[in-house]
């Protein structure tokens, strides 16, 4: 088989977006359109793949060189079509850098749930050898381009506003794939005209030049509406996220995952489930996450770039946000309600983390806990620490930060004061509502506060009687 070059159309503005950002950089469950479209792509190892820009050119080239880098395509080039005169236009620009030899296959920036197997499908219906369409049975076609049909070979492509009403009676329309052998491609585009309803150059007349050369028109049917649904509104954007977002559920729970609402789920990116595990409603998962056997995930946290290892449970109202150092939560930890996590966080098994306790670049070993009201910053806490309520570590001097080194068995009372750079040795106690400055010896009771003075029979001041 002929080796795949694909071009993806991504010049339009997207008017009905009604928004300064290009529309094939709009987003869908966590990725830009575009990002979406080149996954897909990437799964028919393409030669090359080049992207038509027009609207927004620099911001989508852009994009489109790092969403190749994230899919693994090799080679992805841009071009600018400019003024945009159509969807053949769009495609002549490509079609320069695409060798004869190989099957150029014509996606769209703004159709994100097309399949890899469905392309494959396309693929192999042109063969290297004729024009191969994807089709759709929709059962309200207006607006698309019609498949018209002489018994059952294609004969055109009629777009809506150029269709005859009999025309407007077929059902079955072209959905903005195709592929063809590049070598044929370019002759039939070299003879498009805008002589239709738009004035543009319409791709979908390439069909009446191959039928005009006697040329065979192969029509893959799409086996569901959605994969070749595209985006031209923020109404259909969101209902292609719920789609996708139903989709993505129902994978979770073929895989064992316990939804306590698969409508109430978002991911956005990857979550890796182990057995046993529980999500409840209202939850967000963002860029790469990983749950271990039997976590448990309670109503409505948010949680990016976390490994959370097996018999976790995190309690409802966490934010757990990893960012790229990521966070790692050990076996049996037990985190929020109203917890914060921030990028290396990195807890080990059975810590315990309360409400309103924020934990960033730190790490906790096994059995420390903080369960009330704290900030814990570039700290080292070691096993069975207890850190008291309301106790912070001062890790920022307006600079630079500083480490705070909190070793075994140490019991931190509430509302301390650590600034940093401090240890406080192994066993020690801090009493409550100490500005700690000093490294603290092992197993010392270290206090830093104005001494507690009570004075005996002390007679508050009385009010002076007014005068009549
Ligand atoms: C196109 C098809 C129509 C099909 C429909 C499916 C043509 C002439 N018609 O119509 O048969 O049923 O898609 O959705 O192809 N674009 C460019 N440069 C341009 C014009 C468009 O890059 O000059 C890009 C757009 O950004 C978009 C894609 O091409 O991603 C399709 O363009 P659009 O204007 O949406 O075409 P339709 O009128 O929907
Ligand atoms: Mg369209």
């Amino acid at each position: 088989m002929s080796a795949v070059d694909v071009v993806v159309m991504a010049a339009g503005k997207g008017t009905r977006m009604k928004s300064r950002v290009p529309k094939v950089l709009h987003r869908l469950a966590g990725r830009g359109l575009l990002e979406h479209v080149l996954d897909c792509a990437a799964g028919l190892q393409p030669r090359r793949v080049v992207v038509v820009t027009g609207h927004g050119a620099q911001q989508v080239e852009a994009a489109a060189r790092a969403a190749a880098q994230v899919v693994g395509i090799g080679q992805c080039d841009a071009v600018l079509q400019e003024p945009q005169l159509g969807t053949g236009h769009a495609v002549q620009q490509a079609t320069p850098l695409l060798e004869d030899d190989g099957i150029c296959l014509v996606l769209n920036g703004d159709v994100p749930l097309i399949k890899p197997d469905t392309l494959r499908e396309l693929v192999q219906a042109c063969g290297g050898e004729r024009l191969a369409l994807l089709t759709v049975e929709l059962p309200d076609p207006a607006g698309y381009g019609r498949i018209v049909r002489q018994g059952n070979a294609v004969q055109a492509i009629v777009e809506h506003k150029d269709a005859t009403e009999a025309q407007r009676a077929i059902g079955e329309v072209y959905t903005g794939f195709m592929a063809a052998p590049t070598r044929l491609l370019r002759g039939w585009l070299g003879r498009l005209t805008n002589d239709n309803a738009q004035r543009e150059y319409y791709l979908t007349d390439v069909v009446r030049h191959a039928v005009e050369d006697g040329q065979a028109v192969a029509a893959v049917r799409a086996s569901d509406a959605l994969q070749v649904e595209g985006v031209n509104s923020p109404h259909q954007l969101a209902q292609l996220e719920r789609a996708l977002q139903r989709r993505i559920a129902q994978r979770l729970m073929d895989d064992g995952v316990r939804l306590a609402d698969p409508d109430r789920i978002d991911v956005r990116g990857t979550l890796a489930c182990e057995g046993d595990v529980e999500i409840d409603v209202g939850c967000v998962f963002e860029g790469g996450v990983s749950l271990g056997e039997g976590v448990r995930i309670g109503a409505h946290c948010v949680i990016a770039n976390a490994r959370i290892a097996a018999g976790a449970l995190i309690q409802p109202f966490t934010h757990i946000q990893g960012e790229r150092a990521g966070v790692e939560i050990g076996p049996g930890a037990e985190i929020g309600p109203f917890a914060r996590l921030r990028p290396g966080a990195r807890l080990g098994e059975a810590v315990h983390i309360g409400n309103f306790v924020e934990v960033k670049n730190s790490t906790m070993a096994r059995g420390a806990k903080a369960n009330h009201l704290a900030y814990l910053g570039d700290a080292v806490v070691g096993e069975r620490v207890n850190y008291g309520a309301g106790s912070i570590t001062a890790n920022y001097d307006g600079a630079n930060k500083h480490r705070t080194v909190i070793e075994d068995d140490v019991h931190v009372g509430s509302n301390c004061v650590l600034v940093a750079p401090v240890t406080l040795g192994r066993g020690g106690t801090v009493g409550g509502g100490s500005t700690i400055t000093k490294d603290t010896p092992e197993g010392a009771l270290s206090v830093a506060r104005g001494k507690q003075v009570s004075i005996a029979g002390w007679k508050r001041p009385q009010k002076q009687a007014k005068p009549q």
